[in-house]
């Protein structure tokens, strides 16, 4: 459909609605019908996205975030669990070039020779949770470094929980645990999954106090981890 007149909400919202999106009932029905249509579709976009031709399995608008996530918190370290082909990590890797500072660890119990080779990145091969990675890890960082975790390894709500526990220790204050794909089991999409990062956090959060949800970071309406930006306060 064109839309004619008035170009995005300056007619105000509820106008607007009722003009575009009449059939919708309310703002969270027409994201969620969105996000299912960006996860679900013949073309899984999410798979076909690509940061310097490797493909990172974010959502587009996730990758934004990152950014303006790492230009205010300047983290010194990003850990990584989950490095899949790379294309996340190349993807920090270039925001921590852009502003020359920055390295990035990232784990997975898989290797991969075609992942990008970049100086800021460190691989490292296992189970993100073992005691020999988490040992590997605090070799790798000092004291006095800013440390923001994102966790997107085994997506199951019992190893999420275990990896919250653990790396959770390692966020600085004001910095940020990532937790992707809590949009799985029903949130809206995959809803057969079962428990995953979603209870995760939930469970998590009952228990730890130091972490409250940033919801601004939601704030492009669309992200793959609802309820996923935690953010250290303490
Ligand atoms: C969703 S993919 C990661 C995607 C990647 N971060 C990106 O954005 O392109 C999940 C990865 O986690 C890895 N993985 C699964 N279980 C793991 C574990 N216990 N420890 C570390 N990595 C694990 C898988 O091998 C897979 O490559």
């Amino acid at each position: 459909m064109k839309i004619k007149g008035t170009p995005f909400f300056t007619s105000g919202p509820s106008l607007f609605y009722k003009k575009v999106f009449g059939n919708f009932k309310s703002k969270r029905n027409i994201i969620d019908h969105f996000h299912k249509l960006y996860y679900d579709s013949e073309e899984k976009t999410w798979k076909n996205t690509f940061w310097l031709g490797i493909q990172a399995q974010k959502c587009a608008l996730d990758l934004w975030i990152y950014q303006e996530i790492i230009f205010e918190i300047k983290p010194d370290i990003i850990i990584e669990c989950g490095t899949a082909g790379g294309g996340s990590a190349l993807f920090l890797a270039s925001i921590c070039d852009l502003l020359n500072n920055g390295k990035i660890i990232t784990i997975d119990i898989k290797s991969d020779e075609g992942r990008p080779k970049h100086e800021k990145i460190t691989y490292l091969l296992g189970s993100s949770t073992t005691h020999e990675i988490v040992e590997k890890i605090q070799g790798l960082i000092s004291s006095k470094d800013r440390i923001m975790v994102i966790l997107d390894s085994d997506h199951n709500k019992e190893y999420v929980l275990k990896e919250l526990k653990i790396y959770s220790g390692f966020v600085t204050r004001d910095s940020y645990i990532i937790v992707e794909d809590t949009n799985i089991n029903g949130h809206p999409v995959n809803s057969d999954f079962g428990p995953g990062p979603m209870e995760a956090v939930e469970e998590f959060l009952e228990e730890n106090k130091n972490f409250v949800i940033d919801r601004s970071r939601e704030k492009f309406y669309l992200t793959f981890n609802p309820s996923g930006y935690l953010r250290r306060i303490r």
